[in-house]
């Protein structure tokens, strides 16, 4: 089978280093990828919005099936578009998308389905959104609707804080269309975690859970990034509580969609903030997460085009996914300054040579070739991952990884899993 992997980051290498793997898998191609990714798949230069480059890529090198990483082609309608050209694509619906595009659209879903979830309000006038805030006690969250790169989330510990955060969205436009409309919601204290599940529509199998580090801050301090690392399995998933979130998230969501003539074939991703056991949904994402997929794919045991299959010809009933018991830890080497300004063009030295070695790769995510060298092209440079019997051999084996690599203004989390272990 040939296949086509769309994207550029961490999320999208381990795709391809776990597709790569497959005895059915005869070509491999990313769209427009990395450094790290072209040591295992052919690189092609094509934009993931450029719906109409990839089609013509598709058609012309006969793509047995497309994979689908990030979020923007598929809110464009990538996968609507391949469908109606009788392409294979993994990923959902524009409509379905609208999960993850439109937090708005999500939370009507969620009451419709009663899936719970804070309470919250969506606004379009500055001044209806202030009465409303004035009205409410801090903490308080305020989201813009749309896509906003995991930077339109604002929790608020002051009234000021949260007008500051409505007047940037409704008034000063800082995130364009998606942040023409906003999402004022109570604040949930609890724990984070992270279920992904695969769903072709009507059935869904959930991976394994992760947690991830968005705070740029060992101790969870400082702003908000892509994600600075992730572990799984997440101890506090217990049995029941992955129940719960099938029971009373992810099938009613499915359910829901399906209801409305969106039915979601894909991953769906629920954020989940856990409190007193239960699990309110923060949002839902459309797409595989950066970067707990660099955690949860390398724990996986069957093979990953048979999944994948599965959900596009809607027969994932059929299928049985098995885990592997280790765990995984993944530690985030990004460009020093981000998630604000930083340089690029840094050589990386020390890395693995992952072609020779048959354990987990050290994921690329910002990275490309310049002449014989690789240096770094984003604020995310690398995802060091590693597998082992427990959480704690496999954060003290990234670690390890991390020690031997290099480049300036280098910067990580010393803290990935650290809350869960001793
Ligand atoms: N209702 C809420 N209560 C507490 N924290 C929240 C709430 N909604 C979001 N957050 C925090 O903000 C982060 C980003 O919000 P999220 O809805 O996941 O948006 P996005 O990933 O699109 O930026 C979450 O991971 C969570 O830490
Ligand atoms: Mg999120």
């Amino acid at each position: 089978m040939k296949i086509l992997v769309i994207g550029s980051g961490g999320r999208e290498h381990a795709l391809v280093w776990k597709l790569a793997q497959s005895p059915r898998v005869t070509k491999l191609y990313c769209a427009p990828g990395n450094a790290g990714i072209s040591q295992q798949a052919t690189c092609v230069p094509i934009a993931v919005d450029d719906l109409t480059g990839l089609q013509k890529f598709a058609e012309d090198e006969r793509i047995d099936l497309t994979v689908v990483g990030p979020e923007a082609p598929l809110a464009l309608g990538i996968a609507d578009l391949f469908r109606r050209n009788k392409l294979k694509v993994f990923g959902p619906t524009k409509n379905a998308a609208r999960i993850e595009s439109s937090k708005a659209f999500a939370k009507d879903l969620m009451i419709r389905q009663q899936i719970p979830t804070a309470e919250s309000r969506t606004f379009e006038s500055v001044s209806a959104a202030i009465q409303y805030l004035d009205s409410r006690p801090v903490p308080i969250v305020v989201k813009a609707d749309g896509l906003a790169q995991g930077k339109g989330v604002v929790v608020a510990h002051t009234h000021e804080e949260a007008k500051e955060a409505v007047l940037n969205m409704l008034e000063r436009h800082a995130f364009g269309e998606a942040g023409q409309r906003v999402i004022i919601e109570e604040c949930i204290q609890g724990e984070e975690i992270t279920l992904m599940a695969f769903a072709d529509g009507k059935t869904v199998i959930p991976m394994l859970a992760a947690q991830d580090h968005k705070r740029v801050g060992d101790g969870d301090t400082g702003p908000n990034t892509g994600g600075m690392g992730a572990y799984a399995p997440a101890p506090l998933a217990i049995p029941a509580l992955r129940y719960a979130i099938m029971r009373e998230v992810l099938y009613p969501a499915i359910e829901g969609l399906a209801r409305v003539g969106s039915p979601f074939f894909g991953v769906i991703y629920a954020g989940v903030m856990v409190k007193d056991g239960v699990p309110y949904v923060l949002e839902f994402n459309a797409r595989f997460g950066d970067p707990e997929t660099q955690v949860v794919l390398p724990l996986l045991k069957t093979d990953l085009v048979d999944v994948l299959e599965a959900v596009v010809e809607h027969r994932l009933e059929q299928l049985d996914i098995e885990w592997s018991e280790e765990a995984a830890v993944c530690v985030v080497m990004s460009s020093g300054g981000y998630p604000g300004k930083y340089p690029t063009g840094v050589p990386i030295a020390g890395l693995p040579d992952s072609i020779s070695s048959d354990s987990v790769p050290v994921f690329h995510a910002g990275t490309a070739w310049k002449d014989d060298q690789i240096v770094t092209s984003g604020g995310r440079v690398l995802g060091v991952t590693a597998v082992s019997s427990n959480l704690a051999q496999a954060r003290s084996k990234a670690y390890d990884t991390v020690q031997t690599i290099n480049f300036d203004g280098q910067y990580y989390r010393n803290d990935i899993a650290s809350r869960v272990l001793p």
